[in-house]
């Protein structure tokens, strides 16, 4: 096979929902469908106490909660897919926002019953910011939820995209039929999938049928009519841009409506697009020449080696597992023999890897979040990983003085890999602790104990405002005061920590000279 050809049959996207809309149920039926896994349950069992495989922590296991976004590869119809998962919870959206720049679309799935919960609309905006396809599933339609109509209006309202259902549901709940595929004018039965019904232009069943005088099956056919009628397109251009999302109803539980779903999705998906550079550059998937940067950092996946593994997603060429590649940020030449392709029950070695791909390196401390790697003699970096400003803060030191050793490397580990911020007041040098979310902070307190064994000590240093600061040299001590905290980050640029948003303003107001700024 040619690159080109190779990169064409990939399709690489991340699924994001609200917790508990049925991501992991979905993500496992796909993999059953690509024969990566043989059984439900394979890839989350919290009832059967099974591990999940995208639940590599403890902390994970107690909570129930993923944490990490995980990834795994398979095969269907002669496609290649990459599925990055994510942490639903809304604390760690950090993570989830590095996983949507290693994606070329997402799949979002939407409970029927709660239709947009906050999380959903969180993490949709930053797929909305990068201008990626977003394909929608509404799920368990086996369960009484919102009205099609209403869910549809929800979205286009709340999201500000448009809407274009690919199937419609017949009932729901305990009066569900099954679901129409607009295209085929075909009905699939929810409990009979074999016998596919078939739909004329007027509307009339073919073959006369039960449900024929079934007030769902009239209500549906009636929806369809407004649908069809109000005669949208589906247009595709408008879908490759974020501005329209297809819609999928069905229940992944029970593996209803999962592999219509999956068909259109490997037919309307794009293929991995190219990256910027910070040069101003485009890298294209068919250039020759490889590179590629590392969008997560994962410690100890594997408890019994403490292993940490880079993954990286794959710009452009070829990787070819032996190769010599550059890490621009260091200059350092590096040889990538160890590296690894995720299944859903296991790893792989892998040899050879294209655009779209995310692969695994294993990692002796090279690598930082936002590398780039370059084969041949390239030198330039892609694009900034998007940092968020953090909002909670906590002071933290060692409990035992005498572990400071393995205090200090437990949090340039964790800083690297992007659990948590890192800063240092000014003079004490005393170390802050930034986050999104309150639960990095427990994530943060159980991994130093359980991998790094050091019993920390954490003091609240409560909510604050974060502001960087562009003219850095402008800043005198007489800017001190009592409602804010001047440190610097990992990088050494300074940050004011303010008290409040009052805080804020006046300072401003007081210093109009000083430009600040806030991230994400
Ligand atoms: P998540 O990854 O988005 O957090 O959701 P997950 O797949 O774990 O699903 C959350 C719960 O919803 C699971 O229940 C799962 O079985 C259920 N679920 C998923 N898809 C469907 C569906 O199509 N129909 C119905 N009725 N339920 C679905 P659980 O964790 O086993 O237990 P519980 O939360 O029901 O107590």
């Amino acid at each position: 096979m040619t690159l080109r050809e190779e990169v064409e049959i990939r399709k690489t996207f991340a699924i994001i929902s609200h917790p508990d809309a049925g991501k992991t149920t979905l993500t496992e039926k796909l993999l059953l469908f690509g024969g990566a896994i043989r059984e439900a349950g394979t890839v989350k069992g919290k009832k059967t106490g099974k591990f999940a495989t995208s639940d590599w922590m403890d902390v994970e296991k107690e909570r129930g909660i993923s944490v990490t976004s995980s990834v795994m590869q398979f095969d269907y119809d002669d496609f290649k897919i990459n599925i990055l998962d994510t942490p639903g919870h809304e604390d760690f959206s950090e993570d989830t926002y590095r996983t949507l720049m290693a994606v070329d679309s997402a799949v979002m799935v939407i409970d029927a019953a709660k239709g947009i919960e906050p999380q959903t609309l969180k993490l949709f905006k930053v797929c909305k910011m990068r201008g990626i396809p977003i394909f929608t599933f509404i799920n368990k339609l086996d369960r009484v939820g919102k009205e099609p109509f209403d869910l549809l209006e929800e979205i286009e309202k709340t999201l500000d995209i448009e809407t274009y259902p690919m199937n419609w549901p017949v009932g729901m709940g305990p009066s569900f039929f099954g679901i129409i595929d607009r295209k085929k004018r075909t009905i699939e039965p929810f409990r009979d999938e074999e016998n596919l019904l078939h739909l004329d232009e007027d509307y009339q069943l073919t073959t006369s049928h039960a449900i024929e005088s079934d007030s769902a099956f009239e209500a549906a056919i009636e929806e369809l009519m407004l649908v069809d009628e109000a005669g949208e397109s589906f247009d595709e251009a408008k879908l490759l841009t974020g501005d329209l999302t297809p819609v999928f109803f069905g229940s992944a539980l029970a593996n209803f409506g999962v592999q219509n779903f999956l068909n259109a999705y490997v037919d309307f998906a794009p293929m991995p697009s190219g990256r910027l550079t910070e040069e101003g550059d485009v890298v294209e998937p068919f250039d020759s020449a490889f590179s590629g940067f590392i969008f997560k950092i994962q410690a100890n996946m594997n408890p019994a080696h403490r292993d940490r593994i880079a993954f990286m997603r794959i710009v452009s060429g070829a990787f070819e597992r032996g190769m010599d590649v550059t890490l621009t940020r260091t200059g350092k030449k590096l040889k990538i023999s160890r590296s690894t392709s995720f299944m859903a029950d296991d790893t792989q070695t892998v040899n050879h890897a294209v655009s779209g791909d995310i692969i695994g390196l294993y990692d002796s401390g090279n690598y930082q979040i936002g590398d780039t790697l370059v084969g041949s003699n390239q030198k330039f970096h892609f694009e900034k990983l998007p940092q968020f400003t953090p909002e909670l803060f906590m002071k933290v030191s060692a409990k035992n003085v005498m572990k400071q050793k393995h205090f200090h490397k437990g949090i340039e580990q964790l800083v690297q890999e992007g659990a948590i911020q890192l800063y240092r007041t000014l003079y004490t040098n005393q170390i802050i602790l930034g986050a999104v979310g309150q639960l990095q902070f427990e994530v943060f307190e159980h991994r130093m104990n359980s991998e790094y064994n050091v019993d920390v000590v954490m003091e609240p240093v409560g909510k604050k405002i974060a502001r960087w600061i562009e003219n850095e040299e402008a800043i005198t001590d007489a800017m001190n005061s009592s409602r804010s905290i001047l440190v610097d980050d990992r990088f050494g640029n300074k940050v004011f920590l303010f008290e409040n948003e009052f805080a804020t303003r006046w300072f401003e107001d007081k210093f109009p000279d000083i430009k600040l700024y806030s991230l994400l």
